[in-house]
Order: structure tokens, then C-alpha cells, then sequence
């Protein structure tokens, strides 16, 4: 199985919700419930509004713990008021930054050259970018999710490199599927992960493209995370709602390393 080549992830995506002083009480109940597996079989990844992250970093040694943000300025710095730039990111301990996401397409403007350019930077200063990728109901209705979400890959990748491209996690997470309670079927979200591992193939190459991982994310919850991860395309969730519970993620986070821990060979790429 071609999982091997690539790391599993659980990110939570905490978007605007519980506040600063919570944070490091949320690292404290969820470390014990970590893997202990000495092998790292899964990425554990924290995306928090900033002013969280350094509170919830303070005194904490969890190797098995990164932290992210949910997004990040196209510009390097100055008269930028409210943003927060990439090399500030990577000063406060982020490994990584959520691009793309459709909340901020949607109620912030941000387009796909503004995602290529964000991620770019993000690249730059030493962070991976967890780029954001999904269709809406209408064009799903349409029958053009395939070619919709391979525009966006291309779009925020482009001008990427091979080794670049091996840094960046992509997320696919359709519009109609966000905090509305609706998954897409295990066989809808691996069509869709399935696709985007081709688009990156046809860009590089299939080493590089077995290589990268592959999220899903919207609506998932301990009760559907084992199908959707029993996909060979998909390789982790990208989790809003469920990962503000310390028992559902670590649950999910759980399911996803034994199922990591147990990959072997011989599967699709
Ligand atoms: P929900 O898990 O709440 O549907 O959110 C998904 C998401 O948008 C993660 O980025």
C-alpha cells in the first residue's frame, strides 16, 4: 500500500471558536490520549486562531503535537493592517497553515491566485501548507466536481516544485459537507482524493504523487471516520466540529494511527 510512502494526519480546525486560556488545558487532557506507539504512525496537528498558539506551546515538550494556523498573509510585511505574515508564523512554532479554506474563499474574497501566492510564502518561511480544496452542492449537481477541485489543485500549486510539492497536505473538503452534519459517502470523498493524487501525478510524477497526503474533512466524527480512512486515497481528516472535543479527537486520531500502524504493502496509489 502506497500509504506508506506518505504520512496519516488528524488536524483539527478549531476556526474561531473556544478562546486563548483554553488552549493549553485542551494539549494537557489530549496528551495522554495520544498514540504511544514509538513510531510516529500518525500526525497530530492543531489549528488554532493565533493568539492561541503561543499559550497553547508554552511549556508544552509534546513531540507528537504540532500546531498551525487557519491562515496567512500573501504579503511579507508592512502596512498590511490585521494580517500576520508567514516568517511570524514560523516564530511562534507553527509547522502549519491552513490555506484555501472555503470560509475565507467565500466570506473573504480569497482566490486561487492568492492561495498559489500564500502558499508560496508559506513554503518560503518553513511551514506546510494544508491547502483547502472542494465544490459546492450546485456543482456537484452539475457533475463537475472532478474537474472543479483539479482546477483549484493546479491553481494553488502552481510554480511548485517536486520537493515543494512533497511539503504541502491537501484537504479535500466539499462546501455542502462543512459543519452541516452531511459526509460525503466514503466512495464520494476517495473519488474526489483519488482525483487529486492524478492531478499531482500528471504534474510530477507517481513517486511524487504517492507521496503527498490527502485529507478529508467536513462533517467527519468518530462514527464515520473508519470508512472514510479505509480509503487507500485518503490518508487523514481535516476536522472542524469534532476536534473541539478532546474525546472525539483523540478517538479519531486513535482510529487513524492503528489504521496506519497497520498498512502493508500492495495497494493502488
Ligand atoms: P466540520 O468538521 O465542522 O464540518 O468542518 C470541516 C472543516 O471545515 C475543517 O476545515
Amino acid at each position: 500500500m502506497n500509504k506508506k510512502y506518505r504520512k496519516a494526519i488528524i488536524a483539527g480546525n478549531w476556526k474561531m471558536n473556544k478562546l486563548p486560556s483554553e488552549s493549553r488545558a485542551f494539549v494537557e487532557e489530549l496528551k495522554p490520549l495520544l498514540p504511544r506507539s514509538k513510531k510516529k504512525v500518525c500526525e497530530v496537528i492543531l489549528c488554532m486562531p493565533y493568539p492561541f498558539i503561543p499559550i497553547a506551546q508554552r511549556g508544552s515538550k509534546e513531540k507528537r503535537l504540532a500546531l498551525g494556523a487557519q491562515d496567512v498573509s500573501a504579503h511579507d510585511s508592512g502596512a498590511f493592517t490585521g494580517e500576520v505574515s508567514a516568517a511570524m508564523l514560523k516564530d511562534i512554532g507553527c509547522k502549519y497553515c491552513i490555506v484555501g479554506h472555503s470560509e475565507r474563499r467565500q466570506y473573504h474574497g480569497e482566490t486561487d491566485s492568492e492561495v498559489n501566492t500564500k502558499v508560496h510564502k508559506l513554503l518560503e518561511a518553513g511551514i506546510s501548507p494544508i491547502i483547502c480544496v472542494g465544490e459546492s452542492l450546485e456543482q456537484r449537481e452539475k457533475e463537475l466536481t472532478l474537474d472543479f477541485v483539479a482546477y483549484q489543485v493546479k491553481a494553488a500549486i502552481a510554480g511548485l516544485g517536486p520537493k515543494e510539492i512533497k511539503r504541502c497536505v491537501i484537504a479535500y473538503e466539499p462546501i455542502w459537507a462543512i459543519g452541516t452534519g452531511k459526509t460525503a459517502t466514503a466512495d464520494q470523498a476517495a473519488e474526489v482524493c483519488n482525483g487529486i493524487r492524478a492531478v499531482i501525478r500528471s504534474m510530477y510524477d507517481a513517486r511524487v504523487a504517492r507521496s503527498v497526503s490527502i485529507l478529508y474533512g467536513g462533517s467527519m466524527n468518530p462514527s464515520n471516520c473508519a470508512e472514510l480512512l479505509s480509503k487507500p486515497d485518503i490518508d487523514g481528516g481535516l476536522i472542524g466540529g469534532a476536534s473541539l472535543k478532546v474525546a472525539d479527537l483523540a478517538f479519531m486520531i486513535n482510529a487513524t494511527a492503528d489504521g496506519a500502524a497497520g498498512e502493508d504493502e500492495g495497494e493502488a496509489e
